[in-house]
């Protein structure tokens, strides 16, 4: 049994390590620095809780792959109690057979409606276009427009049509409601509120039900839970026992709370990169032209022929991982991580912004450079090093990673098939530092938005 106990932070009575933390930089950019002092994992106490901090991938994989059920703890705190009806989502849920039961039904759900299922390229195709109208009417007005509301709307309609069937206009007053919740989820809204922001989920949903039309990821739910309530066999029945019209609710909420502002900080980022780097938007349009053309509209089979935009894609989850801290673990009973030991309920943080500027695995690591995701031939592609993990890895690897990638895909290779991204003449260009919230944000600026030729006489249909 490992003896050693990971180097610890100073802490006082009461304010554990508080006074070790005070930093104007923000927590994932300080732990990186306290590892000069403490190495790459050390601890520190919040509270009355011990914190272990990851700041390397042999770490973290273990952690999350090797151990991952003694690491699949989430910590309890009132606010996410209340939030999750005490944990009745997966996100903050603990792990149980309830909690697996549960992850596996909306990810079964998820599927049928992601990789694979033509529906989902539907709605996002719908919300691009929209996108590109929108843009498409500032730029013939010659006016430079602030994109992070527009791709605000455009991923919430996604994460809309695909919970409820149902999308919004531009200026519904439902839709600002609707802002203010993904934006404020983590730590002000509690899910209660999803009913009052969508009064019409008050009417119970399983009235309207129908076995035979799937509309939508919340009849999936309920049909999945449905068929597992007919179905009696013995290692499903306990789970399924304890799910029940929160956990559907409260998993609405999450995908929510986990899908709409990570993607959409996700594509700010890119289009903020893509406006430093005019080089990397003219190779994307270039590979855009070669395998597309002007004619039709790019499609989710057409991924595997843009590897320039798809190694961007990766490049920009790297450099500004939008989860830098992931969701915290908890060890489950006691255990190890390397040659330190770690007691049961021990919270672990894993600084995912070091393992993605490891100056060890990656050469420049502020350096913006897509073509590290790219092979020798600059045709293919690959992950350089075992240092990347934007959505996680292992049981609580992120559940919506696949519909993710085909929005950021679909959106992206959307926009830059018709528009030049840049700032107005005069102004500067934005800041590459970000704010961080609940996730890492870039700052607000205008975009100019520049028609590319082909895109003069009107805009492109979209091809089935
Ligand atoms: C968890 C990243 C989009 C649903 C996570 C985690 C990361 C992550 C790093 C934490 C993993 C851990 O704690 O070990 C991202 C990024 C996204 C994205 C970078 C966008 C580019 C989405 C979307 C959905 C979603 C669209 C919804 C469909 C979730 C859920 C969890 C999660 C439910 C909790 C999983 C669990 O605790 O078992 N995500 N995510 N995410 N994500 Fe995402």
């Amino acid at each position: 049994m490992n003896s050693i106990e990971p180097p610890h932070l100073p802490a006082l009575p009461l304010i554990g390590s508080l006074l070790s933390l005070r930093s104007q930089h923000p927590p994932h950019v300080l732990f990186k620095e306290l590892q000069k002092k403490y190495g790459q994992t050390y601890s520190l106490t919040m509270g009355s809780h011990r914190v272990v901090i990851v700041n390397q991938h042999v770490h973290a994989k273990e952690i999350l792959l090797k151990k991952g059920k003694i690491f699949a703890g989430r910590p309890r705190t009132v606010t996410t109690d209340i939030l999750t009806r005490d944990g009745k989502d997966i996100a903050f849920g603990d792990y149980s057979p309830a909690w697996r039961f549960h992850r596996k039904i909306v990810h079964g759900a998820l599927c049928m409606f992601g990789e694979g299922s033509a529906t989902i390229e539907r709605m996002i195709c719908a919300e691009a276009q929209s996108l590109c109208s929108t843009v498409s009417e500032a730029a013939a007005l010659g006016l430079a427009l602030d994109l992070a509301p527009e791709l605000t709307r455009a991923v919430t309609n996604v994460v809309c049509s695909l919970c409820f069937n149902s999308s919004y206009a531009r200026g519904d007053p439902e839709f600002e409601g609707m802002l203010r919740y993904s934006q404020g989820i983590v730590d002000t809204v509690a899910k209660d509120s999803l009913v009052d922001i969508f009064p019409w989920l008050q009417v119970s949903r399983c009235q309207h039900y129908s076995d035979n039309v799937q509309r939508d990821l919340l009849d999936a739910l309920l049909r999945a839970k449905r068929s597992a309530d007919n179905n009696n066999t013995a290692d499903v029945d306990k789970a399924t026992a304890g799910l029940s019209d929160d956990h559907l609710l409260m998993t609405v909420g999450d995908i929510f709370g986990a899908g709409v502002e990570t993607t959409t900080t996700v594509l700010k980022w890119a289009v903020t990169y893509l406006i430093h780097h005019p080089d990397v938007q003219r190779r994307i349009q270039d590979e855009l032209d070669t395998k597309i053309g002007a004619d039709r509209s790019p499609r989710l089979r057409d991924r595997g022929s843009l590897p320039y935009l798809e190694a961007t894609i990766r490049e920009v989850l790297r450099i500004r991982p939008v989860a830098p801290l992931f969701i915290p673990h908890v060890a489950l009973s006691d255990a190890s991580i390397g040659d330190f030991k770690v007691k049961k309920g021990t919270r672990v943080i894993i600084n995912l912004w070091s393992l993605h500027h490891d100056e060890k695995e990656w050469s420049n690591p502020e350096h913006f450079d897509p073509g590290r995701f790219l092979d020798s031939e600059g045709t293919g592609l690959t992950i350089p090093s075992s240092s990347y993990l934007p959505f996680g890895t292992g049981i609580r690897v992120c559940l919506g990673e696949a519909l993710a990638k085909m929005e950021l895909f679909l959106f992206l290779s959307w926009i830059l098939q018709r528009f030049t991204l840049s700032v107005p003449p005069d102004h500067s260009l934005p800041s590459l530092e970000g704010k961080f919230g609940v996730v890492l944000q870039p700052v607000k600026y205008k975009v100019k938005a520049t028609p590319r030729p082909a895109d003069r006489t009107g805009s492109r249909a979209l091809h089935r």
